[in-house]
């Protein structure tokens, strides 16, 4: 007789199901479909000619090293690359401090058995992304979701979730995925406060704050932590905070070569470094080899504005489409940077529901349940502009627009 699998599978796996909603998201194959669902990055800009160059270079002069085996920790030029980048803005930190993980989506499942234990709180924004709740629930945290508005984590309700000493808290300050939503300085520095006073470890996820398309920069969780610090201690020491960083080449580069980084305190990035080992030896040293080429020479300070540049503009006719072709009950936010925005229907509309009818106009988006740890959420969606043109923008919103004003005009 055959096993029955499920019986087999180890407990931490009970929580990872499929979903239908992944089911039918493969529907959007189909020709004639646009999909403002996934959040892949703008491929026709990928930089194939400077790739090719680097990857030529390093064959011909490091191709043994790019093809053995390498250290865990990552490959040390890029370390120390990385670690210089960061000195220069502010925040002092050496390789020791720098750990290169094969995607920040390993970054996430590293931490997660680092930090999470099974039954104890983990405190998350709502929405969150889904990846990293996909990342923690094999380590069976009891998650605390605290509600984010247009301004960011709400931090009267954050103190409150605190009390309940988790062990830690997973946020993205910057352009989050799902919503677009970016923290202010006020409540980053309310955050870094709480968190000092609460004695919580935080992760913060920085994958989109390079992808500003306008107004101003704002300081990481991590460079307002270490300045923290640096007033209570003796100034000018080396990175020691509660703050844990998540950054990746994935949105300036590009996602295939699988080459992200964790910035930590050194003794973090030890215990991760052991724990890394286990699940994949290093992170491919041929790609991180190019993405370090690529950033030696400066190629992303030319690369990234014409990055911006494309996801301003697709935003931009986003915003319009939505103005022009959505009925005025719905409301959506209007991000400064990033790939995505969020929806919110009038409550009781379901977006799975409607996913279902969008898909028969061809046209898809991600309804926003599995954002939410702790469910809630039915009546929002994420739609990506990233990875579509305006033209399909503008068609996908107004077929979904006409969508909408039916369901609206019969509900
Ligand atoms: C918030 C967030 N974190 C992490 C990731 C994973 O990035 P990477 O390609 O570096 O694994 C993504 C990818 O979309 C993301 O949106």
């Amino acid at each position: 007789m055959p096993i029955d699998w499920d019986q087999r599978y180890a407990q931490r796996v009970q929580r990872i199901k499929g979903s239908a909603i992944r089911e039918l998201l493969k529907l959007t194959e189909m020709p004639g479909a646009i999909s403002l669902a996934g959040g892949l990055p703008a491929a026709e800009i990928f930089p194939l000619e400077q790739i090719q160059a680097a990857t030529q270079r390093i064959l011909a002069q490091r191709g043994q090293q790019a093809l053995q085996y390498g250290a865990t920790e990552g490959y040390t030029p890029l370390r120390d690359l990385l670690a210089q980048r960061m000195t220069a803005e502010g925040v002092k930190v050496t390789r020791e401090n720098i750990l290169i993980t094969s995607g920040s989506q390993q970054g996430l499942d590293l931490l997660g058995k680092l930090l999470v234990n099974p039954g104890e709180p983990w405190l998350v924004e709502s929405p969150t992304y889904m990846g990293a709740l996909q990342a923690f629930n094999p380590y069976g945290p009891e998650y605390v979701a605290v509600r984010s508005d247009h301004e960011g984590i709400v931090t009267s309700e954050l103190e409150v979730a605190l009390q309940r000493h988790p062990r830690g808290m997973y946020v993205l300050p910057s352009f989050q995925n799902p919503s677009g939503v970016t923290f202010t300085l006020e409540r980053r520095q309310q955050l870094i406060e709480l968190a000092g006073r609460y004695n919580v470890p935080v992760i913060e996820d920085d994958p989109y704050s390079q992808l500003r398309f306008e107004g101003e920069p704002l300081p990481a969780l991590l460079a307002l932590e270490h300045a923290r610090q640096q007033e209570k201690g003796s100034g000018d020491q080396i990175y020691q905070g509660n703050v844990i960083l998540l950054n990746t080449f994935s949105k300036v580069l590009t996602p295939g070569l699988r080459v992200a980084w964790i910035v930590a305190p050194a003794e973090v990035i030890r215990k991760l470094t052991l724990i890394k080992q286990g699940a994949d030896l290093h992170t491919a040293t041929f790609n991180q080899m190019i993405a370090y080429e690529l950033t030696r020479e400066g190629f992303l300070e030319e690369h990234v504005p014409v990055i911006r540049a494309l996801y301003r503009e697709r935003r931009n006719a986003m915003l319009a489409a939505l103005e022009e072709y959505f009925p005025d009950t719905i409301s959506w936010t209007r991000p400064q940077g990033g790939l995505f925005l969020w929806v919110t229907l009038p409550e009781g509309l379901d977006a799975a529901q409607l996913l279902r009818d969008a898909l028969e106009y061809r046209i898809a988006f991600v309804p926003g349940a599995a954002f939410h740890a702790n469910g809630g959420g039915a009546n929002t969606m994420r739609l990506s502009f990233s990875n579509v043109n305006a033209e399909q923008i503008e068609e996908g919103i107004r077929r979904l627009g006409k969508l909408l004003h039916n369901r609206m005009l019969h509900s």
